[in-house]
């Protein structure tokens, strides 16, 4: 890849609607128009409260949604090595399977299900290099082996140990592991995380998390990294998208973002960080939920849980409103209509 290729977007998403249908010919709507553009070597941070819709977006980037879900709109155009780009969502079942994997994988929330319990971690390998390999490529059992080997060794396992071992012999922290190497196996470009040490302990959340950033400084791969952690987000991120009810809200640097957070729904998330120096006092979560998918309200869908509401907010339902501009699509970005109160308590805002 050359410097002119750099400055151009792996991934763009543009007005990406997902849907899940659910008994009664109800209609979620989980991704209400996201736009947003991946650059080579970036790391995105996607956070926002659980039901907010990261999940559904990580997974319907890559055509993986559940059976109920469907994609009505929108495109993602991927740009492969070569420099060709074409929507993935076009690609035939078959050339899906080979940009799985090959061009953007993927590491899920709950490590367990993700294997199969009955293969050892050396078939769990080889299966997946069959699955996703380019077409025409066989790969020999030596050369599977091998690759393995290696993949492991770069997520700092020991191969001898961990090839020939089934899933449940292996702790959740190595488990997470054999998964990021299994990930990184065909060398993508992108690697997608969900909530990738949601469920391990602080001690090797924190391993998983050194680990990554080594392998995206070694590798070069580019990453969008799912995560209700802010403090998390903001260290393996360069870039933080902000998530309410099926839309992006904010965007920007992870710097402009926690420095400065332009939408209130940011900002109390980031209030809602315990300090860690005072980790006995009760962090201030957001009062109330996220609305109903389903049934969403009229105007902003935030207002009714926004300290910073005005009546404004009842009619109008804000786009994402540039507020600096930056390089490589990371534009400062928010969508509310009182960004310009948001540094202000909200007392003062209301004056
Ligand atoms: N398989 C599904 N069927 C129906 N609704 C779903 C399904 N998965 C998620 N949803 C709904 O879509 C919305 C977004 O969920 P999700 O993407 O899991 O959010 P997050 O990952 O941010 O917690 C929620 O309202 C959730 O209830
Ligand atoms: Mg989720």
């Amino acid at each position: 890849m050359n410097d002119e290729d750099t400055a151009k977007p792996l991934l763009s998403v543009r007005d990406l609607r997902i849907d899940y249908r659910t008994g009664a010919g109800r209609t979620v709507n989980a991704i209400r128009g996201v736009d947003f553009d991946l650059y080579p070597h970036q790391s995105l941070a996607l956070v926002g409260e659980s039901g907010c819709g990261k999940s559904t977006l990580a997974l319907g980037l890559m055509r993986l949604l559940p059976k109920l879900g469907r994609i009505p709109s929108g495109s993602v155009t991927y740009r492969d090595p070569n420099g060709k780009t074409y929507d993935v969502l076009d690609l035939s079942t078959d050339r899906l399977r080979q940009w799985r994997w090959s061009e953007v994988a993927m590491v899920f929330q709950g490590a367990m299900n993700a294997f199969n319990p009955v293969l050892k971690i050396v078939d769990q390998f080889a299966d997946t290099m069959k699955a996703h390999a380019p077409k025409g490529k066989k790969f020999s059992k030596n050369e599977i082996y091998d690759r393995a080997a290696a993949t492991l060794e770069s997520v700092r396992l020991e191969p001898k140990r961990v090839l020939p071992s089934y899933p449940h012999e292996l702790s959740g922290g190595m488990r997470q592991r054999v998964l990021i190497a299994l990930s990184l196996l065909l060398k993508p470009q992108v690697l997608v995380l969900d909530e990738p040490t949601t469920a391990l302990d602080l001690l090797t959340q924190r391993a998983i998390v050194d680990m990554l950033h080594e392998l995206r400084a070694e590798l070069g791969f580019a990453m969008i990294f799912v995560s209700h952690d802010l403090p998390l987000a903001s260290e393996l991120a360069d870039r933080v998208a902000t998530m309410y009810a099926g839309r992006i809200i904010e965007s920007g640097t992870t710097r402009d973002t926690f420095m400065t957070p332009r939408h209130p729904y940011t900002r109390g998330l980031i209030k809602a960080v315990p300090p860690v120096r005072a980790a006995a006092l009760e962090p201030t979560s957001i009062p109330g939920s996220p609305p109903d998918l389903a049934a969403l309200p009229t105007g902003c869908t935030f207002r009714a849980r926004c300290e910073y509401a005005i009546d404004e907010c009842e009619t109008t339902d804000p786009g994402l409103e540039l507020i600096a501009e930056r390089d490589r699509g990371v534009n400062h970005e928010a969508a509310c209509i009182r960004w310009q109160t948001v540094h202000l308590e909200p007392e003062e805002a209301k004056r």
